[in-house]
């Protein structure tokens, strides 16, 4: 049984991966978390009094603070998902993606080294090797070109862990995965975003022509490739995952409409997200020889279950959609 320190386990797929390890591993998990906007704790009611798992409340780019957390906890392994994850924002204001995303990861990783933490997992995204053309996929191999703000702090991030394997001799793994869904996802991404404006009837904001291609993978087939590579990964190496599930956006938000037996009148294109990559793809055949790994759910099945869930958990997202997210939806769309 390891000690496992979990960052960013109250967002999205931190949580699951949370819930993941709880109900189907004997591990104990330490759940740091800054609570951001992002970040809910009641994303994880259902698992919190288990005898194994602890929540703390810390900020990973805060040096002092880090090093009381693992002075305390003394982990085993870091599996680290904090960042700040929405490119959107970070088109608007990229200072907090720099330092959570970079300073933050290099802090996590001195202290891991200090604190002689046996396995460092850096989950990381497709998003770090750019846009693609209409053919071909991203191999662990292809070329970093991120060209977002949020994607080159997210390259920063894979380049300092690169730097602790060779530099220091660290046991890290890298993660990159392509476009999560799933239950608990904040709505401020695509698809969470889309259920929920079409279950209040309100406009759906398409992006550009809405023919931008995602790779999408539901969030569970992720939290089992980050499983995998924490228990079978090799020092240095990167692993994909994807799902095999290349949609275009106009797609996707028709599906959810349909879906939803709503009408197709309340797509509403607006200005393009200024960069938007057109098309991300995933080679995951590394992931599937070298760890067995391979996604379980179809894009049909997985975004039914998305739609079940958002329509049974209305109160999760009315709750998560006030406030401050409210100002920032303001706007992200004002001008569009
Ligand atoms: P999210 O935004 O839902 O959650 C991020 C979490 O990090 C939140 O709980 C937030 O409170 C916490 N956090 C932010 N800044 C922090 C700080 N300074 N200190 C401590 N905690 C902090 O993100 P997500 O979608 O769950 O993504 C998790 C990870 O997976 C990220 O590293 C992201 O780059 C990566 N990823 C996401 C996707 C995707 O489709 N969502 C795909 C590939 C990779
Ligand atoms: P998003 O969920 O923000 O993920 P990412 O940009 O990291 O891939 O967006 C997914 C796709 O959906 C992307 O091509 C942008 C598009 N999009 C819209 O068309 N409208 C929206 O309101 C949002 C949030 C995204």
């Amino acid at each position: 049984m390891s000690k496992i320190l979990v960052t960013g386990g109250a967002g999205f797929i931190g949580s699951n991966f949370v819930r993941m390890m709880l109900n189907g591993s004997s591990h104990s998990i330490i759940n740091l978390d800054a609570l951001t906007y992002a970040g809910n704790l009641e994303n994880l009611t259902d698992v919190s009094s288990n005898p194994r798992y602890t929540f703390v409340k810390g900020d990973i780019a805060d040096s002092g603070q880090m090093e009381e957390v693992f002075a305390a906890h003394r982990p085993d392994i870091v599996v680290h998902f904090a960042a700040e994850s929405h490119v959107d924002r970070s088109v608007i204001d990229a200072s907090a993606f720099v330092r959570t995303n970079v300073q933050g990861t290099q802090v996590l990783l001195d202290k891991s080294r200090q604190f002689k933490v046996g396995r460092f997992v850096h989950v990381s995204t497709d998003e770090v090797y750019g846009s693609l053309g209409a053919w071909g996929f991203f191999t662990e191999d292809t070329p970093m070109q991120a060209n977002s703000p949020y994607s080159a702090s997210k390259a920063g991030s894979d380049l300092l862990v690169r730097a602790a394997v060779h530099t220091h001799g660290m046991d890290c793994v890298i993660t990159r995965c392509s476009n999560n869904y799933g239950p608990y996802q904040f709505p401020e991404k695509l698809i969470p975003l889309m259920i929920a404006n079409a279950l209040e009837s309100k406009q759906l904001p398409v992006y550009g022509d809405g023919k931008n291609v995602r790779d999408w993978i539901y969030v569970t087939d992720h939290c089992e490739g980050i499983r995998a590579a924490m228990e079978r990964g090799q020092a240095g190496e990167v692993y994909n995952f994807g799902g095999n599930a290349e949609r275009e956006n106009i797609y996707v938000i028709k599906e959810i409409l349909r879906l939803l037996g709503k009408g197709e009148n309340l797509i509403h294109y607006v200005k393009d997200r200024p960069g938007h990559d057109r098309r991300y793809a995933m080679d995951s055949s590394k992931a599937r020889a070298t760890l067995g790994w391979e996604p379980r759910h179809t894009f049909e099945q997985g975004l039914r279950q998305t739609i079940d869930w958002y329509v049974q958990n209305r109160q999760w997202w009315e709750r998560v959609r006030s406030g401050a997210y409210q100002d920032y939806y303001k706007l992200q769309y004002a001008t569009r």
